[in-house]
C-alpha cells in the first residue's frame, strides 16, 4: 500500500491471471535497464516557459489543428515539466532502474547554435537527472526525439540540408558538456525511419512534405526527399558518436547509439517474389539506416531500386561511419506486417504500391487470419513472436552490437463510451508486455545480446496525430486536471520487475 496512490490497495490490481506470469522466471543478467520512456514534446509543456523557443511541432500542432484528432497540442502536455518529483515516485512505485526521456532542442538551444544556451533550459535538464540519480533512477537521454528549434525550418529546410548535421553536432557536444558526468546512457535520433515516413513520404507530421498519394497527401512533392533526409540524420548521428568518443567518452565512461522503429515482416505467401519483397520491406524500414551506420553503405536492395535517387557517401563519410560506429542499438518494436510484393506483380492501390517504400505492400490481415492479436489501433498488432524473430535477425545481420529496447507497449483508444475503469483495467497491455517480455527472454536465450527494455510509456501523454486519444501509459493521466493514476499494468510491471530483476 502506498500513500501516494490509495488506489494501489484496491482489489482489481492484483487480479492476475495465469496467462500473465512469465514462463521463464530465471532472473534477467544482473546490469540489465528495466524501465518506461517517454520524449521531450509529448511529456514536457511549458512550451513557452523559462526561455524555450518555439519547436516544428509547436508549429505545426498550432497552425495545423486539423492534422491532430482532437485538434490539441503539447502546450500542456502532461506538465512534466513542473510534475517530475511526482513522476519519479511512480517510476519508484514501478522498481524501474532507469528513465528514458529526451531533449527539447529549443529548451536548450533555441536558436541553434548561433544564439547560446538557454540556461533555464540546463537547469530544468539537470534537476531532473540529478533527482533520478537521487532515486536510483539511471537518466537514459535521447537528444532528439522528433522535435527541434522551428527557426531550422525556416532557415535551411531543417534534415533537408546538410546545416542540420552541424547543428546536431553542437546540441550533443552541448548536451554532453552539461550532463554527460550523470549520464551514462544517449541516444542520438529517435526513430529517423519515422520522422521520414511522416514527415516526408505521407506529410502526417511537420514539415509535411509528400512523396506520393497517402496519409495526407494527395500528390507527392518529390521521391528523393526522404532519402537525403535519411542521409543527412544518418551523418548528423554519426557526428555526435565522433564527439562523443573523441571528446567525451573517456573521461565519462558511457556509450552511444541510435533509436530506430522496427516492424517484423512476413512474406504473405511462399512465392519468391513476395520473399523478396519481405527483405526490401526490411532494407526500405530499418536496415536504411542501420546498415550505414554499421557497415557504411546502404542494403543493396535499395540501391538496385533507387539508383541515383539514393544519395551516396563520400569516402571521407564512409570513413567517418566505419571509426564512430554505434556502442548499441535501440530498437523500438510494436508489431508485425505480412509483406506482398508490387513490383513484379503490380498492386492498385496501398501505400507502398511505390518505389519510395521499395514496392511492397504492407497488411496486417492474411485473408481473414491477422497476424497477432488486433488491438484498437490498425497498425498495432499482439504479436510477440514477430518480436523474438526481429532479435533474432538484428542480431545475425547486426552481430557484436548490444541492444537496448527503448520502447515496446501497446496504446488504448479513447472512444466515446471508454471509462476511466476501463482504461484502469487495462488486461490487454499486460498481456500484450508480457507476451513481449516472454520473447524478450526467448531471443536472449537464442543468443540476441539485449541489455535492456523500456515500457512505452509511464504516462499517457500527446500521441501526436492522435493528440490525447491514444493512450499509451502505465499511469492514466487525467488531461484536465492532469492527476496521474496508476494502471493494472503498473502493479504488473511492478511485481515483474520485483520477480525478475536481479539485484544482488
Ligand atoms: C514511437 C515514438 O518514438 C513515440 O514517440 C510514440 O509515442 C510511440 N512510438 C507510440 O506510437
Amino acid at each position: 500500500p502506498s500513500l501516494l496512490f490509495p488506489l494501489y490497495s484496491s482489489s482489481y490490481l492484483h487480479q492476475t491471471s495465469s496467462d500473465h506470469i512469465l514462463k521463464d522466471a530465471s532472473p534477467f543478467p544482473s546490469d540489465f535497464l528495466f524501465g518506461t520512456a517517454s520524449s521531450a514534446y509529448q511529456y514536457e509543456g511549458a512550451y513557452l516557459t523559462d526561455g524555450k523557443g518555439l519547436d516544428n511541432w509547436d508549429v505545426f500542432t498550432h497552425e495545423n489543428p486539423g492534422k491532430i484528432a482532437d485538434g490539441n497540442n503539447g502546450d500542456v502536455a502532461v506538465d512534466q515539466y513542473h510534475r517530475f518529483l511526482e513522476d519519479i515516485q511512480s517510476m519508484k512505485y514501478l522498481g524501474v532502474n532507469s528513465y528514458r526521456f529526451s531533449i527539447s532542442w529549443s529548451r536548450v538551444l533555441p536558436k541553434g547554435r548561433f544564439g547560446g544556451v538557454n540556461h533555464m533550459g540546463i537547469k530544468y535538464y539537470n534537476n531532473l537527472i540529478d533527482a533520478l540519480i537521487t532515486n536510483g533512477i539511471k537518466p537514459f537521454v535521447t537528444l532528439s526525439h522528433f522535435d527541434f528549434p522551428q527557426i531550422f525550418e525556416n532557415q535551411f529546410k531543417s534534415w533537408l540540408s546538410p546545416e542540420m548535421q552541424n547543428e546536431f553536432g553542437y546540441l550533443a557536444d552541448t548536451c554532453f558538456k552539461y550532463f554527460g558526468d550523470r549520464v551514462q546512457h544517449w541516444i542520438t535520433i529517435n526513430e529517423p525511419n519515422i520522422q521520414i515516413g511522416f514527415g516526408y513520404i505521407s506529410g502526417m507530421y511537420p514539415p509535411s512534405r509528400c512523396s506520393m498519394p497517402y496519409g495526407h497527401c494527395t500528390q507527392g512533392n518529390s521521391e528523393t526527399e526522404p532519402f537525403i533526409v535519411a542521409h543527412n540524420m544518418i551523418l548528423a548521428h554519426a557526428k555526435a558518436v565522433q564527439i562523443y568518443h573523441t571528446k567525451y567518452q573517456k573521461e565519462q565512461k558511457g556509450t552511444i547509439g541510435i533509436a530506430v522503429q522496427t516492424t517484423w515482416f512476413e512474406p504473405i505467401s511462399d512465392s519468391i517474389a513476395d520473399k523478396k519483397a519481405t527483405e526490401r520491406a526490411q532494407s526500405f524500414n530499418f536496415n536504411w539506416i542501420l546498415d550505414p551506420i554499421v557497415y557504411g553503405k546502404y542494403p543493396e536492395e535499395m540501391v538496385n531500386i533507387l539508383g541515383s535517387a539514393l544519395p551516396q557517401f563520400s569516402s571521407s563519410e564512409v570513413k567517418t561511419l566505419m571509426n564512430y560506429k554505434p556502442d548499441f542499438l535501440g530498437i523500438n518494436y510494436y508489431s508485425s506486417y505480412f509483406i506482398q510484393d508490387c513490383l513484379i506483380t503490380a498492386c492498385t492501390s496501398g501505400a507502398g504500391a511505390s518505389k519510395v517504400e521499395g514496392y511492397v505492400l504492407k497488411l496486417i490481415q492474411k485473408g481473414n487470419v491477422s497476424i497477432g492479436e488486433p488491438t484498437d489501433i490498425n497498425w498495432l498488432h499482439n504479436y510477440p513472436e514477430g518480436f523474438r524473430k526481429m532479435l533474432n535477425y538484428l542480431k545475425d545481420r547486426y552481430p557484436n552490437v548490444p541492444m537496448f529496447i527503448t520502447e515496446n507497449g501497446l496504446g488504448d483508444l479513447q472512444k466515446p463510451e471508454t471509462t476511466v475503469k476501463d482504461l484502469l483495467h487495462d488486461t490487454k497491455r499486460i498481456r500484450y508486455v508480457s507476451g513481449h517480455l516472454d520473447a524478450l527472454r526467448s531471443a536472449m536465450r537464442d543468443g540476441a545480446n539485449v541489455k535492456g527494455y523500456f515500457v512505452w510509456s509511464l504516462l499517457d501523454n500527446f500521441e501526436w496525430s492522435y493528440g490525447y486519444t491514444l493512450r499509451f501509459g502505465l499511469f492514466h493521466v487525467d488531461f484536465t486536471t492532469l492527476k496521474r493514476t496508476p494502471k493494472q499494468s503498473a502493479s504488473w510491471y511492478k511485481n515483474f520487475i520485483e520477480q525478475h530483476l536481479n539485484t544482488g
